[in-house]
């Protein structure tokens, strides 16, 4: 996978990528990740990439120009599959949804901010919107990189069976259950016997009743 992340802020963005998971999947050459500073985009001296809104009202507005020429500089290099705006306003972010990113080639993440991107680079470029939450950041960068976390973790060969993906919180739409390791026995507060027991079919179904019922206290709203 490659990604192209388009930012007004790259030194905002650049740490995630620079450890554990994240880190490991770009040296085992499993993603590429590529940041695009605006600001070097632009035609004037000032380097300016935002202006008033027209009409009138509080905030700057990523102007369509800086981030048109960067988006087309891009597509004339090779084709994409996705061209994804962070924005509150977007689809929330879902693991269906970071699924189904996992599964493409080449993508373009923009991040928007102050108050946003002028709308007609949304409805010339994007193909799709992602809020990570409702709730407003000052920028889309954070936001990108939880999505590429979420997503990255997911491409074949990144986790190991260890930390197999399959068995995540919401991957089939349940919360993971209870984990516990060494020791047996903390301050006297023990492990589950089962677990301990060697059978593993019987591990394997309090798991599945651990899951559910975890599910049902904490977010009902996952079983409706
Ligand atoms: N930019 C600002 N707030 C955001 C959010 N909640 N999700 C995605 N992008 C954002």
């Amino acid at each position: 996978m490659r990604i192209d992340i388009i930012t007004v802020l790259p030194e905002l963005l650049k740490s995630p990528f620079e450890a554990s998971i994240l880190k490991r999947a770009k040296e085992k050459g499993l993603v590429e990740v590529y940041f695009h500073n605006l600001r070097e985009y632009t035609t004037g001296n000032y380097k300016q990439v935002d202006d008033y809104q027209f009409g009138g009202g509080a905030g700057m507005v990523l102007m369509v120009e800086p981030i048109d020429k960067c988006i087309t500089q891009l597509k004339a290099e090779r084709d994409y599959d996705e061209v994804i705006y962070m924005t509150p306003d977007g689809n929330t972010l879902t693991q269906g949804i970071a699924n189904e990113v996992s599964l493409k080639k080449n993508l373009i993440i923009l991040c928007g901010h102050y108050k946003g991107v002028d709308q007609r680079v949304r409805d010339m470029f994007v193909t799709r919107e992602i809020s990570i939450g409702d709730y407003v950041l000052s920028g889309g960068e954070l936001a990108a990189a939880v999505l590429c976390d979420s997503v990255i973790r997911l491409l074949p060969g990144v986790l190991n069976d260890e930390t197999s993906a399959l068995t995540d919180t919401f991957q089939d739409n349940l919360l993971a259950p209870p984990v516990y390791t060494r020791p047996s026995n903390y301050k006297g507060v023990e492990v589950p016997d089962v677990l301990l027991s060697g059978d593993f079919p019987k591990i394997e179904k309090w798991r599945e009743e651990q899951a559910l019922e975890r599910t049902a206290k904490k977010r009902p709203d996952l079983l409706e």
